[in-house]
């Protein structure tokens, strides 16, 4: 039998996950969800984000915005590159599964969000990121942040936790497993990254409100 189906369509997340993620985010603002990826696209954008990596293609990342963007190492230490439609196969996927939970969370929390950015974050050993919240003072298009790892066979000793600090509850820590995804209102929700002992690759992105 021949698939008639898009990658995009074959690739979907069910309705089910996304209800989960809905309700989660209204009732408390994050989720995290296990195998939001198919394992074969959570390899080939690792495979990628691994070539851009050793090609010497991922530059190390800005903190704040406009005039006031400087490197910070101390604070925030992946490198990245941002994602285009039309780079890769595999990364034309990725955005077709992000398009479709754009459309649920509008649906679900009548977010207005029009558009989705995001990059491939590497973390070498050791660098982390530190307690931050994603929207900037001066611009609030960032509504929901979504971050998916790549990282085949992290166990918990390899660190690198994504560490939430919801307001007024205890810390809640992340491993960044491959193809778990973390969701979380940008505005809201205080986190960090803690260092890991290998390197830690995943894909971040911000759905925004047009501003
Ligand atoms: C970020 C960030 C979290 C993570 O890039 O702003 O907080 O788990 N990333 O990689
Ligand atoms: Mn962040």
């Amino acid at each position: 039998m021949t698939r008639s189906h898009s990658p995009a369509l074959f690739d979907a997340p069910g309705d089910e996950q996304h209800r989960r993620i809905v309700d989660a985010i209204n009732d408390h603002g994050w989720t995290e969800q296990d195998n939001f990826f198919p394992p074969d696209l959570t390899l080939a954008l690792a495979l990628e984000c691994a070539e851009l990596a050793t090609a010497g293609m991922l530059t190390l990342a800005l903190v704040g915005q406009g005039a006031a963007r400087s490197l910070q190492p101390d604070v925030r230490g992946d490198r990245i590159q941002w994602v285009e439609a039309g780079q890769s196969e595999a990364r034309d996927r990725y955005l077709a599964i992000m398009e479709m939970l754009r459309i649920a969370l509008n649906r679900g929390l009548f977010l207005g969000l029009d558009e989705y950015e995001s990059h491939f974050a590497c973390y070498a050993p050791g660098a982390s990121y530190q307690r931050h919240r994603d929207q900037f003072l001066d611009d609030d298009s960032r509504t929901v942040s979504a971050i998916v790892y790549l990282n085949a066979d992290w166990l918990p000793e390899h660190g690198g936790a994504l560490r939430l600090h919801p307001e007024g509850l205890s810390t809640r820590d992340i491993s960044p497993v491959g193809s778990r995804l973390a969701v979380f209102l940008s505005a809201d929700m205080l986190h960090e990254v803690l260092p890991a002992t290998r390197d830690r690759m995943s894909l971040t992105g911000w759905f925004r409100r047009r501003s």
